[in-house]
């Protein structure tokens, strides 16, 4: 299965994938990870990239797909991936068609997580994150039971530079601006579904599994 975790910045992909692409066995891909650990291992990616995500700005088209398609060669026979932050743009769409269609696959579903601008806004300014493991916490939703401390390892938390109010303001504009057509994209394809993003982070959940017909207990 080949299925796309798409929304805006703060909509929940990041909370959503950890916890269910393992439940429905597939690889679990960020983009914005990827990056991330880029930038802590200083690499010539890194650099490039923290140029772009601190003004909250999309990396290039070329950097990223080429580094996408490096990271599904990397998969070799996986038996299906979560894209989390991929595409982002229409090149990125197409070229992902084009990487899956070699390999005589293709895109099953995207699961479009739509959440009002407002709360995307509460969840970014709100949101903590595992400098260890990644783990993602909010300070009001999704507290860690100890303050700074993440419950899975231990590891410190901090906040993201770029969830800043004037860098996720700007995030969301390029979302809307430049990410948001790929949703007209797949629709075209027939193989969007919205799924409401609002509720709880287990009734969202629910929701993306039922989604991609996995029934889940309440
Ligand atoms: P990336 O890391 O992908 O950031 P993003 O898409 O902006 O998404 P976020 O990580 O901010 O949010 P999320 O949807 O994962 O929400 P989360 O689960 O954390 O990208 C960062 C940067 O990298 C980009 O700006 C760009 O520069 C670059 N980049 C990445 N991919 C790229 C690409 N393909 N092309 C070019 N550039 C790229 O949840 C947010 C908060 O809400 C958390 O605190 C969480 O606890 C809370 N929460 C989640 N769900 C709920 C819920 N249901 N109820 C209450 N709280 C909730």
């Amino acid at each position: 299965m080949y299925v796309i975790l798409f929304g805006a910045p703060g909509s929940g992909k990041g909370t959503q994938a950890s916890r269910i692409a393992q439940k429905v066995g597939l690889a679990h891909i960020a983009t914005g990870d990827i990056f991330r650990q880029a930038v802590q291992r200083g690499t010539e990616l890194g650099k490039l990239a923290q140029s772009y995500m601190d003004k909250g700005q999309l990396v290039p088209d070329d950097v990223t797909i080429r580094m996408l398609i490096e990271r599904l060669d990397g998969l070799g026979g996986a038996s299906g991936y979560m894209l989390d932050g991929f595409p982002r743009t229409l090149a990125q769409a197409r070229a992902l068609d084009e990487a899956l269609a070699r390999r005589e696959v293709a895109v099953d579903k995207i699961l479009y997580i739509k959440v009002s601008n407002e709360e995307l806004l509460r969840r970014l300014s709100g949101r903590w994150t595992c400098r260890q493991c990644g783990a993602v916490y909010h300070q009001i939703y999704q507290p860690p039971q100890e303050p700074g401390r993440c419950d899975r390892c231990g590891g410190q938390l901090y906040q993201r530079d770029d969830d800043q109010p004037a860098t996720a303001h700007q995030r969301l504009g390029v979302y809307f601006q430049q990410t948001a057509p790929v949703l007209e994209y797949y629709r075209q394809q027939g193989k969007l579904v919205e799924v409401d993003g609002e509720p709880a982070i287990e009734d969202v959940g629910r929701s993306l599994l039922a989604a991609l017909g996995v029934p889940s207990p309440r």
